[in-house]
C-alpha cells in the first residue's frame, strides 16, 4: 500500500502537505511538520512589501464553534473549528529567511520529504526577483500565493489578491521565466470561477495549481455588536471541504486528469485528504487543523490515510479524481416526482 504521489516533476512520500501559516515561521515549526512525517512544509510566505510585514503586528485570530462561540485554543479543537483571522506576513530579512528554508530544505530531503519557499504576490518584479534567489538557494519547489484572501482589506501594496484570469496567466508567466524548479499557484477562492483560473495558470507554464484559498467573512459579536476582532478578516471551516471539491473537480474536468492539482481550504484530517484526492487533489495542504490542533494532527492524518488504504485497497495514486470523474449532471438521476412533499411536516400536509 503506498501513500507516494507524483506531482509535476517530483514525487511526495505521502499527500499530507503542511500549508503556509504562522506556526511555520520559525525552523521549529518546520522541523516539527517534517518530524510529523509531512510530504512537504509550505514555509510562511514572503514578500518585500513593509506593509505586509507590518501587518502581522496587527494579526489576530479566534476559535470559533459552528454556533458563532469562542473555543480556547488549547490545542484540542472540537470537530466543527473554525480560524477566523487576519495575517501578515514574515518579518525576516529575505535573504536571511531563504537561506534558513534552504537549509531545512536539504535536511528534508534526507527524510524524503521537501521544504518548500512561498511568495505572496505584491509587486511583480519583486516576486519574480524573490523567486529567483529562491532557485539560487537551492529550494526545490516554489509555491506563489496570488490569492491571499486578505487582499482587498489590506493596506495598499501589502498584497495582492488575482480574480481575473489574464493576469494570472501573465504573472505566472513571469514568475515561470525567473525559475525552472516546479512552481505552484496557489488561487484565491473568492473569483467566479476557480477552474478558469487554474486553466490560466497551467497556460501560464505552472507545474501545479492549489485551489483554493479561505473566504473573507465577517462575524458580529451579539454581546459588543461589533465585529469580532474589529475587522472582517479570513475565515475557512470543516464546511470549506465542499466547496473547495467542487472546484477541484471543476478544475479537473477543465485541465484534464493528467494535471497535477492540490487542495487547500478545508481539510481536518486523514479522511479529509482522502475526501480532497477523490475530487482530484494530488496532495493536500492543511493549515488550520495544524495550526489549532498542533503538529500531532500531520501524523494521525498520513495514519488515517494508510489506514483508509489499508481497508479499502490499492494506493493513494488510485484516489486521485474517482468521485470527479463519477460525477453526473442533475440530468441524469432518476425522476423522483413528488419528492418535494417530503419537506412539509407530516401534520402540516394536506
Ligand atoms: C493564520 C494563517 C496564516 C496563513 N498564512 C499563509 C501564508 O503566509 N501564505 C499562504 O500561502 N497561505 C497562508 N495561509 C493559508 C493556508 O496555507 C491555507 O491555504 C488555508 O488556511 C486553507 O487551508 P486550511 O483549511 O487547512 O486552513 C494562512 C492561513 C492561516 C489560517
Amino acid at each position: 500500500m503506498s501513500l507516494s504521489v507524483r506531482l509535476g516533476g517530483i514525487t511526495l512520500k505521502n499527500p499530507v502537505i503542511v500549508g503556509a501559516g504562522d506556526h511555520v515561521m520559525t525552523a521549529g515549526g518546520i522541523r516539527a511538520g517534517l518530524a510529523a512525517g509531512a510530504g512537504a512544509v509550505v514555509a510562511k510566505s514572503i514578500n518585500e512589501s513593509e506593509a505586509a510585514k507590518r501587518q502581522l503586528d496587527g494579526s489576530d485570530h479566534v476559535l470559533l464553534d459552528s454556533r458563532w462561540q469562542k473555543l480556547p485554543w488549547d490545542f484540542a479543537p472540537p470537530p466543527d473549528a473554525m480560524v477566523f483571522g487576519r495575517s501578515g506576513l514574515h518579518q525576516m530579512d529575505s535573504d536571511a529567511w531563504i537561506a534558513e528554508i534552504a537549509a531545512l530544505d536539504r535536511e528534508a530531503a534526507k527524510l524524503g520529504a521537501y521544504v518548500i519557499g512561498s511568495i505572496i504576490l505584491a509587486d511583480l518584479e519583486v516576486a519574480a526577483d524573490l523567486a529567483a534567489r529562491m532557485q539560487a538557494a537551492g529550494l526545490r519547489v516554489l509555491e506563489l500565493n496570488i490569492g491571499a484572501p486578505h487582499g482587498d482589506e489590506a493596506v495598499p501594496g501589502a498584497i495582492v489578491q488575482e480574480r481575473a484570469a489574464g493576469r494570472v496567466r501573465a504573472i505566472t508567466e513571469r514568475i515561470r521565466r525567473a525559475v525552472t524548479i516546479p512552481l505552484w499557484i496557489k488561487l484565491t477562492g473568492q473569483s467566479e470561477d476557480a477552474a478558469a483560473l487554474a486553466l490560466a495558470a497551467k497556460d501560464g507554464g505552472a507545474d501545479a495549481v492549489i485551489v483554493m484559498g479561505r473566504f473573507m467573512a465577517l462575524v458580529p459579536d451579539i454581546e459588543t455588536r461589533k465585529p469580532m476582532l474589529g475587522t472582517a478578516g479570513a475565515i475557512g471551516g470543516p464546511w470549506s471541504l465542499a466547496l473547495t471539491c467542487r472546484w477541484l473537480a471543476q478544475a479537473r474536468k477543465k485541465l484534464g486528469p493528467g494535471y497535477p492539482l492540490l487542495g487547500t481550504n478545508g481539510a481536518r484530517d486523514g479522511l479529509d485528504v482522502v475526501r480532497f484526492m477523490l475530487a482530484g487533489a494530488r496532495a493536500v495542504e492543511m493549515t488550520s487543523a495544524v495550526m489549532a490542533g498542533g503538529f500531532g494532527v500531520v501524523s494521525q492524518a498520513v495514519r488515517e490515510i494508510g489506514d483508509y488504504l489499508a481497508r479499502t485497497g490499492g494506493t493513494a495514486e488510485d484516489l486521485i479524481g474517482v468521485a470527479a470523474d463519477a460525477q453526473v449532471g442533475y440530468g441524469v438521476q432518476p425522476d423522483r416526482p413528488g419528492y418535494w412533499r417530503d419537506f412539509v411536516p407530516v401534520e402540516s400536509r394536506e
